[in-house]
């Protein structure tokens, strides 16, 4: 379902403008400069909605730099504006754009942890290219993902978290965890719960979770679009 245009947007994400980061230049060598750190873990969260992992997550990790990217604007708003009003977020950093350009903004190597709550599913036939858990994507996660690092993925739906391990295994990566069940799994300490995962679980729906360790010196071939990236206007 689309968010109703949020009144104001722009003025109340500006209001917020120390939480938003947009990126211009080369893409980030040390992105934990970009908090004015000269070493630091570095996350990166995609399809962050309303921002409440983000949030949870910043104050979990105090010690790491957390970076929260969303294509909606309006979404934006809203979690720029709980990170402004809620607990110490000093470590976090939304980013309005689109998976699409990851490589335009973070260099190889520079990410210790890469999380996707709750990706579109993209059911339809023929759209499977768009999902985030997709090849395509995951040539670009695991670029920039550090060797060691982790990419950590949770969903409701089943039939994405089958095409994800059907994607890790045809680009020869093993998870080195997989559950069904997250919440009744040994899994659950410091699991921060996002706004979709609350809702499902409230409906008894079983979330899935799968964590990938970047093996030394993966590489895959990134797909020249998402090499280079493309400008388009994040949606408001
Ligand atoms: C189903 S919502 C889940 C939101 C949140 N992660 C949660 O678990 O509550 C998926 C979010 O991913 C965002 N999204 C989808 N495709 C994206 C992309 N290519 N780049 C950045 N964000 C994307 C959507 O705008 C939406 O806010």
């Amino acid at each position: 379902m689309r968010m109703r245009k949020k009144k104001h947007g722009e003025e109340r994400l500006d209001a917020c403008r120390e939480y938003i980061y947009t990126h211009e230049g080369e893409p980030l060598e040390n992105p934990a400069s970009v908090f004015g750190k000269a070493d630091a873990p570095v996350f990166l969260e995609i399809g962050a909605g309303k921002g409440g992992f983000a949030v949870g997550m910043c104050s979990l990790y105090p010690e790491a730099c957390y970076f929260a990217m969303e294509r909606v604007s309006d979404c934006v708003v809203l979690a720029a504006e709980r990170a402004k009003n809620g607990a110490e977020c000093g470590n976090l950093r939304f980013i309005v754009d689109t998976a699409d350009n990851l490589m335009k903004i973070f260099a190889p190597k520079t990410l210790d942890r890469v999380f996707l709550n709750f990706s579109d599913p993209w059911s339809k036939k023929g759209y499977a290219k768009r999902r985030l858990t997709h090849r395509r994507y995951l040539s670009v996660y695991f670029s920039l993902l550090k060797d060691g690092g982790v990419l950590r993925f949770k969903t409701d739906n089943v039939g994405l978290f089958d095409f994800t391990l059907e994607e890790l295994a045809t680009v020869g990566l093993t998870p080195r965890t997989v559950t069904r069940d997250l919440h009744n799994s040994p899994y659950t300490e410091g699991n921060v719960v996002t706004e979709y995962e609350a809702n499902f679980s409230s409906q008894g729906v079983n979330i899935n979770m799968l964590e990938v360790v970047k093996p030394d010196g993966f590489t895959l071939e990134i797909p020249e679009d998402l090499r280079l990236g493309r400008r388009v206007y994040p949606r408001g």
